[in-house]
């Protein structure tokens, strides 16, 4: 049914949090980027009803529990469609809980297969609000590319590109749960805010200098003690010349933000001396 479907991964440029909702989630307005890390996704028809997912983790859900399976299982839900079974084949290269989106683009990347097979006729908009009933960050993986992400994270605009740069990702070992950091979060407290129209000016303007200047995420103002070594990978990045550096989602993920190819490498060289997951990326 599909050749290899790429899931990308994401950093958040810029992360605020405005409020928390009736619904317990928070309100988000979020700059985000998709980059060239990326699952490999295969979609293929199976005999039989549900959907299996083998993955090169062990660990991870094969059955309904697993991302991709409930955005397969809410594709059909959401069109009227027939349900078909299915194997999904998923080649993780994206850290897992690490801030970058990891499961919702592998779901997101299922949702473009299916779209494709199933119901070509659909737009974005609809298969984002599909991708919205699987998870917050799964409709702005739909598309990807750079756009501001409002609401949960499912009322989206395009925005310019990021100009050319490159992206030093680094996981520390730990990893943060989601749920953990948003509980920490009480919003008139937040000590500082990150520009976010400014940031959209810059980006406008194609003005890298200054979409660095305003890469903030407020999760780093109630980040434990426990989780100290994010700062730590924030000031080694920006001794080793990163323009910025900063966390991305609920974290642990840390990333730097570089102009030159050559300065990115031997920083991403230095990093993986220390730290397991260290990847040279540039945007998509
Ligand atoms: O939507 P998703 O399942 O990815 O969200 C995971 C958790 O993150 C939620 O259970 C909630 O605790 C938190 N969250 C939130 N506000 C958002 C998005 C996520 O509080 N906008």
């Amino acid at each position: 049914m599909s050749g290899v479907e790429y899931a990308y991964a994401k950093l958040n440029l810029a992360l605020d949090i405005l409020g928390k909702r009736e619904d317990g989630y928070h309100d988000l307005r979020m700059v985000m980027q998709s980059i060239g890390l990326a699952d490999e996704i295969t979609v293929s028809p199976r005999a039989g009803a549900g959907t299996e997912v083998g993955t090169d983790l062990p660990y991870l859900p094969k059955g309904d529990g697993n991302i991709a399976a409930k955005a397969a299982a809410q594709f059909f839900a959401a069109t009227g469609l027939p349900p078909v079974g299915l194997a999904i084949g998923i080649k993780k290269r994206i850290p897992v809980c690490a801030g970058m989106a990891g499961g919702s683009s592998d779901g997101a990347a299922v949702l473009r297969v299916l779209r494709r097979v199933y119901a070509p006729q659909l737009p974005d908009y609809d298969l984002e609000k599909i991708g919205a009933q699987v998870g917050s960050d799964v409709p702005f993986c739909v598309r990807g590319g750079t756009m501001l992400a409002e609401g949960r994270g499912e009322r989206l605009s395009v925005l310019p590109p990021l100009p050319p740069c490159w992206l030093v990702v680094c996981k520390p070992a730990f990893s943060i749960p989601t749920p953990e950091l948003f509980a920490k979060v009480q919003v008139k407290k937040l000590r500082c805010h990150p520009d976010v129209p400014g940031m959209v000016r810059a980006l406008e303007q194609k003005d890298l200098e200054g979409i660095a200047r305003r890469m903030y995420n407020v999760f780093e103002d109630v980040l434990p003690r426990k989780y100290q070594q994010v700062f730590e990978i924030k000031s080694t990045l920006l001794g080793l010349g990163a323009m910025a550096a900063s966390m991305t989602g609920s974290g642990p993920t840390v990333f730097g933000l570089f102009r030159e190819q050559d300065e990115a490498a031997s920083a991403a060289e230095s990093l993986a001396t220390q730290y397991p997951s260290v990847f040279l990326c540039r945007p998509v």
